[in-house]
């Protein structure tokens, strides 16, 4: 890529043909703010916050779009810059529920952010404000078009990182809000569940619903972990506040996933803190009792006591393993290694499932071994 030198904020830079403008300040650690822009996604100049004053130039450009060239000589603070994204501010906030003290997001929002930074207020353009039912039909995702500044985010992550479109910009001028399929609900249209909209939204339009009111951005501590539903192995952030998964949320350097996941890493998270999830081992009670029971007698003929010798119980690992290694080799030399067979799982490591093709083809001696992915 050619090489061209531009100024920005009286600081000479290098950048490569074919960045934007934003790219260039980026990599010389000029800050310009955005709101529609996610360096994962195609820009789209929609929210003009990016605005910057380039020499030669009629107007001001969106630095998101506009690409670099040999000799530019860029403002990305001066005061008409500024004044025109208070402008922009301004006018979001016109149509804007003020109600950060209760929102979601707050501690967490762009737009929160960007009106602080460059004071300004719901109250300069009085008008007539949307108020648009909010639609909780999806079972993960809680949608407040109230809150929507149209940035587009959610449209391009569903269209290019999950490729389904199940969202666009319905209707036009100040009629126009995001729409699910033929502007239904979310849950009437093609969405996948992936999460991917809600991660990128910079508002609270699009909550997951697993969050709503369950703590505050600052108040959460954030585990960095790998997805433990499949091999694809996606990294993620959990949001923890008392010991429960309230959110979790991109990994924009996960090797795998680079910050998208399906609606399983996204969004099932229930099952940790479950009451019925299983955390310790259990055995049948006739195994610790000193069973075994005889060959035919089955489960149903077991009469039904406090202590029925085909309850559940809980044991140690210790115990546990030990029965399950002395019942494998008792099949093992009474019916030969092929009575058995191991499934593996595509929840366990590539180094956990190369351990149980070693325990089936080399302990116990069958080739009789195949993982839930085939099946
Ligand atoms: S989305 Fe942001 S600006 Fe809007 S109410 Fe919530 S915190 Fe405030
Ligand atoms: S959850 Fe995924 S599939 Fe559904 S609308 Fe959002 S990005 Fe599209
Ligand atoms: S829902 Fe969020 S991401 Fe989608 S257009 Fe509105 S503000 Fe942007
Ligand atoms: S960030 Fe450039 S126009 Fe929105």
């Amino acid at each position: 890529m050619p090489i061209v030198n531009l100024t920005i904020n009286n600081k000479k830079i290098q950048a490569q043909s074919g960045q934007t403008v934003l790219q260039a300040a980026k990599e010389a650690g000029i800050n310009i703010p955005v709101l529609c822009h996610h360096p994962a996604l195609p820009p789209a100049g929609a929210c003009r916050i990016c605005l910057v004053e380039i020499e030669k130039q009629r107007s001001l450009q969106p630095a998101c779009t506009f690409p670099v060239s040999e000799g530019l000589v860029i403002q990305t603070h001066s005061p008409k810059v500024q004044e025109a994204r208070k402008f922009s501010l301004e006018l979001l906030l016109s149509d804007h529920p003020l109600d950060c003290m209760t929102c979601n997001v707050t501690g967490n929002c762009v737009l929160q952010d960007l009106a602080y930074e460059y004071n300004a207020k719901g109250e300069r353009y009085k008008g007539i404000q949307h108020r648009y039912p909010v639609d909780t039909s999806n079972p993960f995702i809680q949608v407040d078009r109230n809150k929507c500044v149209l940035c587009g985010l959610c449209i391009r992550a569903c269209k290019y990182a999950n490729g389904v479109e199940a969202i666009g910009l319905v209707h036009r001028g100040f009629s126009a809000h995001i729409g699910f399929g033929a502007d239904s609900t979310m849950q009437d249209s093609p969405c996948e569940f992936c999460g991917s909209c809600v991660e990128v939204c910079p508002v609270g339009a699009l909550m997951p619903k697993m969050s709503l009111g369950k703590g505050r951005d600052w108040q959460v501590k954030k585990v960095r972990t790998t997805c433990s539903y499949c091999g694809v192995g996606c990294q993620l952030m959990l949001e923890v506040k008392d010991n429960q998964i309230i959110k979790v949320d991109s990994v924009w350097d996960g090797p795998s996933n680079h910050g998208w996941t399906c609606v399983k890493g996204r969004f099932g998270y229930d099952y940790v803190n479950h009451p019925d999830r299983v955390t310790k081992p259990k055995v049948r009670r006739y195994l610790l009792d000193g069973g075994p029971k005889t060959k035919n007698e089955s489960a149903s003929s077991a009469p039904i006591t406090d202590s029925n010798p085909w309850d559940w119980v809980e044991t140690d690992w210790e115990t546990a393993l030990t029965i399950t290694a002395n019942k494998l080799r008792e099949t093992r030399d009474t019916y030969g290694g092929d009575s058995i067979g191991v499934l593996t799982s595509a929840k366990c490591t590539n180094e956990e499932n190369f351990l149980m093709n070693k325990l089936a083809r080399q302990v116990i001696g069958t080739n009789n071994i195949d993982h839930c992915a085939r099946l």
